[in-house]
C-alpha cells in the first residue's frame, strides 16, 4: 500500500470485530515501531498492552483488547517527536489492515501508566487500540464522529500559504508540492481541530501551529504540538513519496504571523 492511500484510507477505529491480532501482525508492528526514530531524535519506548491482563479500557473502544502505548522523557518538544512518530507507526498498521485511534484522553491513563511502568520524569501522551476494524460502527463511534465532523477537514487554502500569510495557497499554485499538502491536510488532530498552518516559500515548508483555546495544560503541555508532530510526519513520508528530498530544520524565517501562531520547524529542500 501507498503512503497515499494509507493516509486517504485512514480514519479512527473505534469499533473492532473481536478478532486478537495474528501473531505475525503484532512482530511486524513491534519490529518497525522499535525502530521507528522521530526528527528531534528523542527516544520513546513503545509497548504492545494486553487489556484484561493489565485492566485498561476507553470507554469509546469496543471489540478489541489490544493496545499500544508510548513513553518518553517530560523534554522539549516531546509532543512535536511524540506525534511524529506514533503517527508513522499508526500509518504502518494501517497498510497491515490494522485499525488505530489516537487516545490522550478517553481512557484510563492511571492503568495505562502503570502498565508503562512510568517514571516520574516521563510521560506517556497517547496510546492506541489495535484491532481489526468492524463492518459496522457502534453508535456511540457513528455519534463521536459526527461531533467533531471527523470526515471533513479544512479547505487547502485556510491552510497553506504562499510566501505570507495573506496569500492563500491553491493546489494548483502549489506545482509539486500539492500532492504533499494534501497529505497534511488529512492527518488526524485532537478533536479535528488541524492547528497546522504552512507557509511555502522558495520551495521550502514553514510549520506553524494556530492554538486553539484549552489544548495547553498548566505544566505547559500542549496536545496540539502533538498534532503538529503528526503534520510534520505527513509532509516528510509524503515529500519522499513524491522523490523530493527535505531536510528538518528549525530555524525561523521571520514571516510575520497574523495571530498567536506559533513558529514550529521548516523542511528545506535540499
Ligand atoms: C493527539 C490526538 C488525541 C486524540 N484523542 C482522542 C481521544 O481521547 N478519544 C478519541 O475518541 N479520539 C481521539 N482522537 C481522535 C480524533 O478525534 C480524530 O483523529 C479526528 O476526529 C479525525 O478523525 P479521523 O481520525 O477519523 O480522521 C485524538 C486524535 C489526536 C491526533
Amino acid at each position: 500500500m501507498s503512503i497515499f492511500d494509507a493516509i486517504r484510507r485512514r480514519r479512527s477505529v473505534r469499533t473492532f470485530d473481536g478478532r486478537s491480532l495474528v501473531r505475525d501482525d503484532v512482530l511486524k508492528l513491534m519490529d518497525f515501531a522499535e525502530k521507528a526514530d522521530n526528527p528531534y531524535g528523542i527516544p520513546i519506548e513503545w509497548k504492545i498492552l494486553d487489556a484484561r491482563k493489565d485492566g485498561l479500557s476507553s470507554p469509546v473502544i469496543v471489540g478489541t483488547d489490544t493496545f499500544i502505548a508510548g513513553k518518553m522523557k517530560r523534554v522539549a518538544h516531546a509532543e512535536e517527536a511524540f506525534g511524529y512518530e506514533f503517527e508513522k507507526i499508526v500509518l504502518y498498521a494501517q497498510s497491515l489492515g490494522i485499525g488505530t485511534t489516537w487516545i490522550a484522553g478517553t481512557m484510563n491513563r492511571g492503568a495505562f501508566e502503570k502498565a508503562m511502568d512510568l517514571g516520574p520524569d516521563e510521560v506517556l501522551p497517547c496510546v492506541s487500540p489495535l484491532g481489526y476494524p468492524a463492518r459496522k460502527m457502534s453508535l456511540r463511534e457513528t455519534l463521536m464522529r459526527k461531533g467533531v465532523r471527523a470526515d471533513s477537514r479544512l479547505d487547502f487554502t485556510d491552510l497553506f500559504f504562499d510566501g505570507s500569510f495573506d496569500r492563500p495557497l491553491t493546489p494548483e499554485a502549489s506545482g509539486k508540492l500539492s500532492d504533499v499538502l494534501e497529505a497534511v491536510r488529512l492527518a488526524p488532530s485532537a478533536v479535528n481541530k488541524q492547528p497546522w498552518r504552512v507557509v511555502v516559500s522558495d520551495g521550502n515548508a514553514h510549520f506553524y501551529e494556530k492554538p486553539g483555546k484549552g489544548y495547553v495544560s498548566d505544566d505547559g503541555w500542549d496536545i496540539q504540538k502533538i498534532d503538529m508532530g503528526i503534520a510534520l510526519c505527513h509532509f516528510e513520508i509524503a515529500a519522499g513519496e513524491c522523490g523530493l528530498e527535505v531536510t528538518f530544520e528549525i530555524k525561523d524565517p521571520g514571516i510575520a504571523v497574523p495571530g498567536a501562531e506559533q513558529y514550529i520547524g521548516s523542511f528545506f529542500r535540499v
